[in-house]
């Protein structure tokens, strides 16, 4: 028996039937009205198939108001919970676990979709394409709405909860608003919610605590978090470190981790060229924060073939291997993985040569594989990406128009 497919029992004595887990990925592919479409639940039909251990939904939003994409999955009240029921029975049946990664983008939000804004304190975001027109900065919640939010994060997990899905990620990862909250170059609040790393915590802390309580002790709450921001003056190594102690110490059930925000999108291996080749992008980070944890940690990022895998588990530096992009390709993977017919998953995007361009294409070339698959069709690795540019922009034009 390989290393991966030995079974992971979590704390609260969750079992997770094998070491892969498929990632989130944001599959943009609500219907106009946030709800899951009839492609989403195919294509978690079809991972569903697949094998993987633990399957983490792309991020959906707790607040409409506050969108990443145009086809956001938003779960902030019951309207759509048969739908919701729907999605969570897509595993029935298997061994698979389906977690509900759940966001709120802050200052990362969609400017050309959301109206207002809303983030730890007023830091535009500089990428390319930002106009940052000062109606479209984010403005600084004030503790009302903090408290809102938190609330939110809770509501909508047992919202999930009630509709079957086996367990939630907090997505406290990637430059969005729980990761904002925890950088200091995000967050430069002088009142409880910034300043130490204590006070920059306290965000996330809550949040678990809040979904806690409404959850209960059996039901598994993980996190996907930063081991660095990867910017000057963001959140640092060592900080990340006392967060992953801090969230030990209260509870939390699964720790998964990766790096970089929009500005610095080091989970794409956007750094060096050798650390894309050695995989697992994250790994030296990991193996000083199994010194400081006893939680099971998941690392993503990289991961392209079997004997790097098995050689992290069988280390002990992760229990988890997190695997994205490949999943978009090859729906079947942690089978393939599992049974040896596939020990390496490299996917390769054809590039347009135009930086801004094929930085999205990180994101957007895997989200139209993962349409063709909900549509019933093979993923298609030669797709051009001046396609998938073109489908995306469409969405984003079409989300506008009808919203007017
Ligand atoms: C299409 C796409 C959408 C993504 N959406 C999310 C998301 O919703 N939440 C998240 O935590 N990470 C998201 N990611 C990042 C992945 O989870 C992962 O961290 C990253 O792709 C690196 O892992 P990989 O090398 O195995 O692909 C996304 C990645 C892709 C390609």
């Amino acid at each position: 028996m390989s290393i991966l497919q030995k079974e992971l029992i979590l704390p609260n004595g969750t079992i997770i039937s094998n070491r892969i887990a498929k990632s989130a990925m944001s599959e943009n592919l609500s219907t106009k009205n946030h709800d899951p479409s009839t492609t989403l639940l195919n294509v978690y039909k079809l991972w569903a198939k697949g094998g993987a251990g633990l399957i983490i939904t792309g991020n959906i939003m707790i607040n409409p108001k506050a969108l990443g994409e145009p086809r956001n999955v938003v779960v902030e009240n019951r309207d759509n919970f048969d739908l919701l029921k729907e999605w969570a029975d897509t595993v029935k049946g298997t061994n698979t676990h389906l977690w509900v990664q759940i966001n709120h983008p802050g200052r990362q939000a969609m400017e050309e979709i959301n109206t207002v804004l809303k983030a730890p304190s007023a830091v535009p975001l500089k990428i390319v394409g930002r106009k940052n027109a000062s109606s479209k900065i984010a403005k600084a919640l004030t503790e009302t709405e903090i408290l809102e939010i938190i609330e939110a994060f809770g509501n909508t997990s047992l919202i999930l909860k009630e509709a079957g899905f086996t367990g939630v990620q907090i997505h406290g990862a990637h430059g969005y608003l729980v990761s904002q909250f925890l950088s200091p170059y995000t967050n430069i609040r002088d009142d409880k919610w910034g300043g130490s790393i204590e006070n920059r915590a306290r965000f996330v802390v809550e949040v678990y605590k809040n979904i806690r309580k409404k959850v209960g002790d059996d039901f598994p709450i993980g996190i996907k978090m930063n081991s660095a921001d990867f910017q000057k003056g963001g959140f640092s190594e060592e900080e990340s470190m006392q967060v992953v102690k801090i969230l030990s110490d209260v509870g939390i059930d699964l720790i998964e981790i990766s790096g970089g925000t929009y500005e610095v999108p080091a989970m794409m291996g956007s750094r060096k060229a050798s650390t894309v080749k050695r995989e697992a992008y994250f790994i030296d980070y990991i193996e000083k924060a199994r010194q400081i944890t006893k939680t099971p940690l998941m690392l993503t990022g990289g991961f392209r073939t079997t004997s790097v895998m098995k050689e992290a588990v069988n280390s002990d530096k992760v229990d988890m291997i997190g695997i994205a992009r490949p999943f978009a390709v090859f729906p079947n993977l942690a089978n393939e993985l599992l049974n040896g017919s596939r020990s390496d998953c490299t996917t390769n995007i054809k590039k347009t040569g135009i930086k801004a361009v094929d930085g999205m294409m990180n994101v957007i070339w895997y989200e139209a594989q993962i349409k063709r698959l909900g549509e019933g069709k093979m993923a298609k690795p030669n797709l051009n990406p001046w396609t998938a540019l073109l489908k995306f922009i469409w969405l984003v034009i079409e989300y506008r128009v009808t919203k007017k």
